[in-house]
This record gives structure tokens, sequence and C-alpha cells, in this order.
């Protein structure tokens, strides 16, 4: 069974939709989580669900040596970041290449790049006036939001839309696609 390892600094709501996706399904298993910050629900998520968590400082998960050596240690063939606030090195793409899949809570690559991440691009699509807003699954490469699209979906910005409404209808998706295009993924590696 296909191993993966999931990268996550925040709350981890979409990472508890992977593992019990992938617990329905038997397609793979979620053999490790790892992240930057120590006080992150996805902590809390990951003892509830019995999933080894590991904490490294940025200055640790830069540099990849421990963080790689867990995967290897773990076999593991795919990584999936879930609100990963970290940035991915060279040393992971080299390797696991084609082997990294991010999720980025809008359509790129219009509001991607540096700097854009949670509350920053529900903002700057609610300030362009756009009328649908979306998730975006790619691959990553060694640019910020660059690698090649795995699936894009879409859903309307309405009038009056919060940065909370809009980031909960993101959200909404992402709990629906992520997981299921890990699979399709998988399924041709
Ligand atoms: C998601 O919106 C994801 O697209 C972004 O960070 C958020 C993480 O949410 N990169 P959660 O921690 O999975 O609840």
């Amino acid at each position: 069974m296909k191993q993966i390892a999931i990268l996550a600094s925040g709350n981890g709501s979409n990472a508890e939709a992977i593992v019990h996706y992938f617990r329905s399904t038997r397609e793979a298993e979620v053999a490790l989580i790892l992240t930057n910050k120590r006080e992150a629900g996805v902590v809390e998520r990951a003892e509830r669900l019995g999933i080894p968590c590991h904490y490294f400082t940025n200055k640790e998960l830069r540099e990849g040596t421990a963080p790689l050596a867990l995967m290897r240690e773990k076999a593991i063939d795919l990584i999936v970041l879930a609100g990963y606030l970290c940035l991915i090195t060279p040393i992971y793409i080299e390797e696991y290449p084609q082997r990294i899949i991010n999720i980025h809570p809008a359509l790129l690559p219009e509001f991607g790049g540096k700097g854009m991440y949670g509350a920053h691009v529900h903002r700057a699509v609610l300030e362009a006036g756009r009328s649908h807003s979306g998730i975006t699954i790619h691959l990553v490469d060694e640019d910020y939001d660059h690698g090649h699209h795995l699936l894009q979906a879409t859903c309307p910005v309405h009038e009056g839309d919060t940065l909370e409404t809009l980031a909960n209808r993101v959200h909404e998706l992402e709990h629906r696609f992520f997981a299921p295009t890990i699979a399709q993924y998988l399924r041709f590696l």
C-alpha cells in the first residue's frame, strides 16, 4: 500500500479529511504527519487519529535531513502539503520528484506566488472583485505555486462575502476534492 506523509502547519482539517478518506478506501495510508507548529490543531488531530506526528523547527524542515530520514524509514511514496507554511527546499524535490502535492486555496496562476497564503489569498480575490474563486491542487516544483496542475475546482464569490465566508466555501471544496485527487494521482505512481 502506498505510504503518504502530510506536512501541515495549521488546523489540519484537510489532513484529517485525507486520513479518513484513505482509511475507508484502503488505497493508501497516511503514515506520518510533520509540522513546524507545536501548537497547531493538526497535532491534536493526529493524536486523536493515531497517526505519528513529528515536530521540527523551520530550520530543520528547510534543511531536510531529519525529516527526509524519517520519511525514508517509513518508506513514504508521496508527500502532501496541507496548509504547510514552510518552504519546500530543493532537497525534497530531488528525493521526491513529481511526488509532492500541494493545495492552494484559489485559482492559480492569478492568486499565487510568494506571500499568497491563507487569508491573504482570499483578500486578494475579494479586492480583485472576481466572480469566482476555487482551489488548485498541483505538483510542487522549485517555484512557488508553479508545478503542474492536477485539478482546479471553482466556487462563486457572493456579494457581501467576507474573508471568512469565502474561506469556508473554499474549504468545502478542499475537503471534497483533495483526497480523491491524491488517490487518482497515486494510481499512476
Ligand atoms: C487550506 O485553505 C489550504 O488550502 C491552505 O491552508 C489551509 C489549511 O487548512 N494552504 P487546514 O489546516 O487543512 O484546516
